[in-house]
């Protein structure tokens, strides 16, 4: 699966614990928009789309929550469940978010601003986006 996982700086003593990250040394781009997903209903699932050209960094940054990932061929599921681990996409790839934990934040950092048109929100048009791309 075209992903990786990054293992962020913690400073830690008997007060508490501090993640950072900085963007074109722990993220691999400029961070252009950080968005957060929270309050998730219970069994509730989220994402199931792909994107074409927009990198991200997921990061549950309270709680944990499960991606699923499909490149077309294979199918992976990640767990996220530590702040200062990130999940990044390196290729195309349809993910879906679940079993979010209750209080969960999903952290999000991306490398542009919003745009509808850089989703693919619908699987077959997913496969057929990637059949193109060989
Ligand atoms: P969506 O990406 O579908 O959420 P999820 O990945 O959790 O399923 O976005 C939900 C709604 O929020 C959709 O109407 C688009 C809007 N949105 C923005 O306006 N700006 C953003 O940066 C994001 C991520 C979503």
């Amino acid at each position: 699966m075209e992903i990786e996982k990054i293992t962020f700086p913690v400073r830690q003593n008997e007060t508490g614990s501090l993640t950072f990250l900085e963007a074109q040394r722990d993220v691999p781009f400029d961070i252009k928009r950080i968005y957060y997903i929270y309050d998730v209903a219970s069994g509730a699932r989220r994402g199931a789309h792909a994107h074409k050209a927009l990198r991200q960094v997921y990061i549950c940054i309270h709680g944990s929550c499960k991606v699923l990932l499909d490149n077309g061929k294979e199918r992976e599921i990640v767990e996220l469940n530590n702040p200062w681990e990130g999940l990044e996409f390196k290729g195309l790839i349809w993910r879906e978010m679940f079993d979010f934990s209750p209080g969960a934040v999903l952290l999000v950092l991306a490398s542009e601003y919003y745009d509808e048109s850089d989703y693919i929100r619908d699987y077959q048009e997913f496969l057929s986006y990637l059949e193109g791309k060989v």
